[in-house]
């Protein structure tokens, strides 16, 4: 059923306005968002789906449908958590964050829905996020741009739902573009878009392994990455260059030192692949993304065996230029740079293979790099 088909059985009246945004896969830059690094992620043809129409009220009441069309409801005049739907708190979070920037919203009837597997480092809590501020700023008709848009999203995971992350994913899902990867410096959220190179498809893989322990490692290795960068005099890790790290690595507590070589290596992977994508150099690109994974593995240890089984089983494919786990780790996707001519056979492989080595079936989809958040015109 079409989601205003669908509105309208719930609500008995249309939807004002639909909205999407993308979930999103990242290229290259791991852990390097919040060392104030670089990141070249790109958004995905799957996404979250917001239909919305105005109350008159200052009551927002959702449905979601893929919670078995669970229902949650709070007042714009008090804001507060709902665990028991800890979905609806990316919603809650995100009016919570613009009316603290002064921003005066009215109460909406949303139907969420979407297609962005959870869990499994595709960014579907910032897609839904995004989704959210995107409908606020227009059914309330605020002016606001997308990197405040992105500012608001990340700050509601931050402060409403407790999870420290970086701004990389809530920035890809509201801006990026179709057929590009967008290259953040996230210093000062100057971007680029970066065509991707052609004769190759983005293949994600995910291993089924849903990520545990990340919000606690995720906190942890943050908290490595500072200290690193404190013992070394820096701002943050972005300050420091490669030549600088090697030369005065064992000044370091020998931990804190890979975690500081992982995040100094990544940066200059992510400038590499742009200049690769760039000159269409397929086998430049993928070997970047083949020592990413390394050094997530050895340096930064976010890796798991089901990860690190997926990438060599990816490698060994015909027309494989280069694998690595995406996202914060512990589990969920990797991404792979596949030939055109050669993804059918990967993915049917690849598939074959996990599914003999780890017993567990895995998803595997090739994308295509889509545009970001906005609203939806039939
Ligand atoms: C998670 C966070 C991002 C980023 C990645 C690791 O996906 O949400 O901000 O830090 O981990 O690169």
């Amino acid at each position: 059923m079409d989601i205003q088909t669908e509105f309208k059985k719930i609500f008995g009246g249309l939807p004002e306005k639909i909205f999407r945004a993308p979930g999103l896969v990242n290229l290259l830059g791991e852990h390097t968002d919040y060392n104030a690094g670089f990141v070249l992620p790109m958004a995905i043809d799957r996404a979250v789906l917001i239909a919305a129409r105005r109350r008159a009220d200052r009551v927002v009441r959702m449905i979601a449908r893929d919670f078995d069309h669970a229902r949650s409801e709070f007042s714009l005049d008090a804001i507060t958590r709902d665990d028991a739907h800890a979905w609806s708190n990316y919603v809650r979070g995100v009016a919570a964050m613009l009316h603290a920037r002064g921003y005066n919203l009215p109460g909406v009837d949303l139907l969420i829905r979407g297609d962005v597997p959870r869990g499994s480092g595709l960014s579907s809590s910032a897609a839904l996020e995004v989704c959210a501020a995107t409908m606020f700023a227009a059914i309330a008709q605020l002016d606001i741009s997308k990197i405040e848009i992105a500012q608001v999203c990340q700050r509601a995971e931050n402060e409403f739902v407790g999870v420290q992350c970086g701004i990389m994913d809530q920035f890809a899902s509201a801006r990026a573009r179709a057929d590009h990867a967008l290259l953040i410096d996230c210093r000062d959220l100057t971007h680029e878009l970066v065509a991707l190179p052609r004769g190759a498809v983005i293949v994600v893989c995910d291993t089924m392994k849903r990520r545990g322990l990340v919000a606690s490692e995720y906190n942890t290795r943050r908290a490595e990455c500072e200290h690193a960068a404190r013992l070394l005099g820096a701002p943050s890790l972005r300050d420091v260059s490669r030549e600088e790290i090697a030369r005065r690595e064992n000044e370091l507590p020998p931990v804190i030192a890979r975690r500081a070589r992982h995040v100094i290596t990544e940066n200059a992977r992510v400038l590499d692949a742009v200049i690769a994508a760039r000159q269409n150099d397929l086998a430049a690109f993928g070997r970047g993304m083949n020592e990413s994974h390394a050094s997530l593995r050895d340096d930064f240890a976010v890796s798991c065996a089901e990860l690190d089984a997926m990438v060599e089983i990816a490698r060994g494919q015909r027309g494989c230029f280069g694998a690595r786990l995406t996202g914060a780790g512990f589990g969920g996707c990797t991404v792979n740079l596949v030939a055109e001519d050669s993804v059918e056979e990967f993915c049917a492989q690849v598939a074959r293979e996990y599914a003999s080595r780890v017993s567990v079936a895995p998803q595997i989809y090739a994308c295509r790099a889509a545009d970001g958040a906005g609203e939806i015109f039939d």
